[in-house]
């Protein structure tokens, strides 16, 4: 492969989901194609991608001609086979690299990496039985949270631990095992950092940027976030940090917890597009996906700057799905589907984008009512 890759290569995309729709669409902006590699037909990517390689993710023969047919591999999820991912090496440069994926997939060992490199996060400890998750509960205490290590996202394999009653069924609802006890943190917000790196070292990190949960699922994300000067610049650095003790070629995010007292802790890391960052397609020249697909290609980055501030809405299973036709009809909201088929609950469908001047980003009333029939998800903005 030349590098930088020129315009007609093509990038393989191990997954199929709406991050690799968007990667497709940003690496045709730039000439070139992608190869979508998702397990099932009809996957967001597919429908926009050039080309698609349908089957396991840890078949050799599917990987085989799938890297055959390609100039150089990423991934856009990370519950996909490290094994798979070190077979895909062997055959074409991986960006980022299986190392980086199973740091992220495996939440024990990105809690040791993150603490390693002298980034603070919230307490923690291998849970794999009964007993040590009683003497984890002494040591960390209460409320705490338990997680599956592997293969959680959306809030699935978590409950908090709040009596010690509650132990056994906690340890015994979540698998796989081990599992990781995490100390809650009481946190005044959550916010996160989307850093680029390319293979030189030379890095592009958009503003720090702050996102309100709801049921543990991204709900709302606001650019740049209501934060400190200190508490927006802690997180740059962390997730500077990140990228390079990593040794990172690609794209990055980090999310961070925010503490009363003004401390930033790194909670969980993704080496690739992050759905806190959907609003960067709208509000920025170049967007989360165009850095993922410019460092995967060897392509200069250009700066993270974004010509907007906005607010980004989650469009989350088959209640705000419904509101799709009101959504469309309202003028200022940016609103993108995913195509998938089916709105199960909890499933992100689509997300919504509104922009504002650079600085004038308002507080809840004003986004509420920005945000027209999504209004009512805005916490502290509900207009009855
Ligand atoms: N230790 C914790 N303390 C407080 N809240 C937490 C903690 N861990 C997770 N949460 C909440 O649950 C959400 C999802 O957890 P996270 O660890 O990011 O897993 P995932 O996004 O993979 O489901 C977080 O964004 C946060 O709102
Ligand atoms: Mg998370």
């Amino acid at each position: 492969m030349s590098i930088p890759l020129p315009p007609n290569s093509t990038i393989g995309i191990v997954g199929g989901g709406q991050l690799g729709r968007r990667a497709a669409r940003a690496a045709a902006r730039r000439g070139s194609r992608c190869h979508a590699r998702p397990p099932a037909p009809e996957a967001p990517a597919s429908q926009v991608a050039a080309a698609t390689t349908l089957g396991s993710y840890d078949d050799p023969a599917v990987l085989r001609a799938f890297a055959s047919q390609v100039d150089v591999i990423t991934f856009e999820f990370e519950n996909i086979n490290a094994e798979g991912l070190d077979l895909l090496a062997k055959l074409r440069p991986v960006r980022p690299s299986p190392a980086a994926l199973r740091i992220s997939q495996f939440r024990l060992a990105e809690k040791s990496f993150l603490n390693g490199i002298g980034v603070p996060t919230a307490p923690w400890a291998a849970v794999d039985s009964v007993e040590a998750l009683q003497a984890a509960v002494r040591r960390i205490g209460m409320p705490a949270v338990l997680k599956t290590a592997r293969l959680g996202y959306d809030g699935k394999g978590q409950v908090t631990i709040s009596s010690e009653d509650e132990i056994p069924e906690a340890f015994a609802t979540l698998n796989p095992k081990p599992l990781i006890l995490e100390g809650f943190i009481d946190f005044t917000c959550e916010i996160s950092v989307i850093v680029a790196r390319g293979s030189d070292g030379q890095m592009s990190a958009f503003d720090t940027m702050e996102n309100a949960h709801r049921d543990h699922i991204l709900n709302l994300t606001y650019a740049p976030a209501r934060v400190t000067a200190e508490v927006a610049a802690a997180a740059q650095n962390i997730a500077r940090r990140v990228a390079e003790g990593l040794d990172l070629v690609g794209l990055l995010a980090v999310e961070m917890f925010v503490t009363s007292d003004g401390r930033v802790l790194a909670n969980e890391i993704a080496p690739r597009p992050h759905n806190s960052g959907h609003w960067t397609i709208d509000a920025c020249p170049a967007s989360q996906f165009e850095m993922h697909i410019r460092a995967v290609a060897g392509l200069p980055l250009p700066p993270a700057t974004r010509h907007s501030d906005a607010v980004m809405k989650n469009l989350v299973g088959p209640e705000e799905l419904a509101l799709w036709p009101q959504i469309v009809a309202t003028p200022g909201l940016i609103a993108h589907h995913y195509g998938k088929h089916e709105a199960r609950p909890g499933r992100k469908m689509g997300h919504v984008t509104r922009l504002f001047p650079l600085g004038g980003l308002p507080g809840p009333f004003g986004i509420a009512d920005a945000l027209g029939p999504l209004g009512a998800a805005v916490p502290e903005g509900k207009q009855d």
